[in-house]
């Protein structure tokens, strides 16, 4: 019976994505009981639960439909997706969010020093990746015939111990390839966390929680950066105003009782709030200025 009305979402179990995963989940109020080693996590206020997995097995498990959900790399459903079809066979997994974290981009690099001019420059080289769909592709595109080293990890080190002259890999902070002495020359793709599901029909009650969630993930990432702003300002200053607040679409302006010259504006602003717009606004006549932070946030 649980089967049809507890979600089951799979996330990373111990990588870059893990924190920022349970960080979303949590800001979009699901308390979960369970100790991080253990592979599952049961939603106490939600009929959710969590399987802590690797995430280059996130795909498979919604794609066999052991999992409804996925938080997972853009790179690693990509990598799937194209490993899929080169077996004839249809992914079974649909995007539904683009997540503000777990930015990163696949790119191929070459030992410092490396003459490198164009994709050209690969020719007949050896790369060595964990993604060779990607890499395969993006060498087509280019139309350059390399040889593809495939590796299950340690990428990184192939060019040092000979197995290859270049690799293609993840980089995020680039502390790994500048580790390494590598530099990167390609990117083949921009990656970040996605939330995927099963395009497989939910029980009603499951599709209802799918589609609070999805509110709920939207009104965490609207807030991140939003603020909500107040100041008094001269009412011949509003357009200049609202000219300077960033990202706010109708600003609530409010009579000030004995100045009837000036007013109060509320307003939210979709994005962060400088110093430097605050020094504008005062500029332009504005006093009193207040910026707090959002909580939360609901179209
Ligand atoms: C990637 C990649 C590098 C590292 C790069 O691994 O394989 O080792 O991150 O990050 P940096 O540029 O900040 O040094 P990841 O943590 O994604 O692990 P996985 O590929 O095993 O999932
Ligand atoms: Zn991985």
């Amino acid at each position: 019976m649980d089967k049809d009305t507890r979600l089951k979402l799979a996330v990373q179990k111990s990588g870059r994505l893990t924190d920022p995963s349970l960080d979303i989940l949590a800001r979009c109020g699901l308390k979960l009981s369970r100790g991080k080693d253990q592979l599952m996590g049961f939603g106490e206020n939600m009929p959710l639960d969590v399987l802590f997995v690797r995430d280059d097995d996130i795909p498979d498990l919604v794609q066999e439909d052991v999992c409804d959900l996925g938080l997972v790399g853009l790179n690693v459903i990509e990598e799937k997706r194209l490993a899929l079809a080169a077996r004839g066979v249809q992914a079974n997994f649909d995007s539904l969010r683009k997540l503000d974290f777990g930015r990163c981009r696949l790119s191929i690099a070459m030992p410092e020093g490396t003459n490198y001019e164009d994709a050209g420059s690969l020719a007949g080289k050896r790369i060595a990746t964990t993604y060779p769909h990607l890499l395969g592709q993006f060498l087509a595109h280019h139309g350059v015939e390399a040889q593809i080293v495939t590796l299950s990890g340690a990428v990184e080190i192939a060019p040092r111990l000979g197995r290859a002259d270049a690799i293609c890999d993840l980089v995020s902070t680039g502390s790994t390839l500048a580790a390494n002495h590598l530099v990167e020359v390609e990117t083949v793709l921009e990656s970040h966390a996605v939330l995927i599901r099963t395009p497989i029909a939910l029980a009603p009650v499951k599709n209802a929680w799918v589609e609070r969630l999805l509110m709920r993930i939207d009104g965490v990432q609207q807030v991140k950066e939003s603020k909500y702003i107040m100041l008094h300002a001269p009412r011949a200053a509003l357009p200049e105003i609202r000219r300077l607040l960033p990202g706010s679409e109708s600003p609530t302006i409010i009579p000030l009782e004995g100045h009837p010259d000036r007013v109060a504006i509320h307003a939210v602003c979709r994005e962060n709030v400088f110093w430097e717009t605050l020094e504008g606004l005062k500029a332009a006549g504005a006093s009193a200025l207040l910026v707090l932070p959002v909580e939360k946030m609901l179209a």
